[in-house]
């Protein structure tokens, strides 16, 4: 038996120990074959690390090399996406160099300019979704609490502006994103990256950082949401978050679009043995199990944003069938109708099929 990080788990592993979510409920029973699915689940439940059989995991449950050129690769070589990233790279350098000077040295952000060039990432591009598609297809680069900052700005800010908030809102929904983690700035760099088992002296050390991150933001120039989601970004609507355990109302509403944001960009990001997670896949997971968790009208209009911008996309399904997103189920986001050839496939009424990739 051995202790892996999720980063580090493939399909077909199997579960050593029961793995239970921070209020103890049963996630994963022991002598469970991991899956994509699973795998991606502890995403949601904060889950790190956990522990797996010694045994050689079972193959034919990794998800089957995508073919080439996949839609991401076709993304990755347009020159859309090489601006992007040439933007992306910029401003993440920016914003490094400005969040070591306040951890460091206490010195004084410059949100406004941090902000900027973090909203003109987002206006260079002709669409938003454009934005998520390129982000996921980023995750590769770089994993650090920085690029995740990075991404989680700009997903609030495409979410703030499907929920037809004004401008000034959307700068605030983006400016939560790119300071929520920073309390995680102040967290010793050995327990932040380590790959292994966190003590559970070191788990408590991660669990501060929202605090740690509010009391940052107190000595500087921001708006009292910046905090509140620096703060309250780990709650969850039903109360199993921390550090305070709010529900509902209690938590501030720019908390509840980053908690969303947050764990999107975390569930989508690569592994050692895929890519990005296909969004298909993601929304399956949440409609699983967040809707409680979740400010339910945020997420559902996230949700159903995201699988919309997917119509007319082509896909490749578990069986191996490829077919054009035709319809979306509104009561089952994940299962919309596919068209294979002359055949239609309601995948709401086909709970073995999925969409596996967007090709
Ligand atoms: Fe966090
Ligand atoms: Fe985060």
């Amino acid at each position: 038996m051995k202790r892996l990080s999720k980063l580090q788990l493939i399909p077909g592993m199997t579960v050593a120990e029961d793995v239970l979510s921070f209020h103890h409920q049963l996630l994963i029973p022991k002598g469970t074959v991991l899956t994509d699915k699973l795998i991606t689940k502890l995403d949601l439940y904060g889950v790190m690390s956990i522990c797996v059989e010694d045994s050689i995991p079972d193959i034919s449950l990794v998800p089957p090399a995508p073919k080439v050129p996949s839609y991401s690769e076709r993304l990755k070589n347009s020159e859309d996406f090489l601006q992007f990233k040439e933007d992306y790279q910029l401003n993440l350098d920016c914003f490094h160099d400005a969040m070591n000077r306040v951890v460091e040295k206490n010195i004084k952000l410059d949100v406004g300019t941090l902000l900027k060039s973090a909203l003109n990432m987002v206006a260079n591009r002709s669409g938003q979704v454009g934005v998520l598609d390129m982000l996921q297809n980023m995750h590769e680069f770089d994993d650090s609490t920085y690029t995740h900052s990075m991404n989680v700005a700009l997903i609030c800010n495409v979410l703030a502006t499907w929920l037809n908030l004004d401008q000034n809102e959307i700068e605030l929904a983006t400016a939560c994103g790119l300071f929520h983690d920073v309390g995680k700035m102040l967290i010793p760099h050995e327990i932040i990256s380590k790959p292994g088992k966190l003590s559970p002296e070191e788990y408590a050390e991660v669990q501060k950082h929202p605090i740690a991150g509010y009391d940052l933001l107190l000595s500087q120039d921001v708006d009292k949401h910046v905090r509140f989601a620096a703060l309250m970004h780990h709650e969850r609507n039903d109360g199993t978050g921390y550090p305070m355990h709010l529900v509902g109302n209690q938590i501030d509403k720019y908390a509840r679009m980053v908690a969303i944001a947050d764990v999107y960009d975390a569930m989508t990001a690569a592994r050692v043995y895929r890519g990005p997670l296909c969004p298909f896949r993601a929304i399956e997971i949440f409609e699983a199990e967040g809707y409680q968790r979740y400010d339910v009208n945020y997420l559902l209009t996230f949700l159903e944003n995201v699988v919309s911008t997917y119509i007319q996309s082509r896909c490749l399904l578990s069986d191996g069938r490829e077919g054009d997103i035709i319809y979306i189920n509104k009561d089952k986001l994940s299962r919309p109708i596919v068209q294979c050839g002359r055949e239609y496939v309601n995948l709401a009424e086909h709970p073995d099929l999925t969409i596996i990739e967007i090709i």
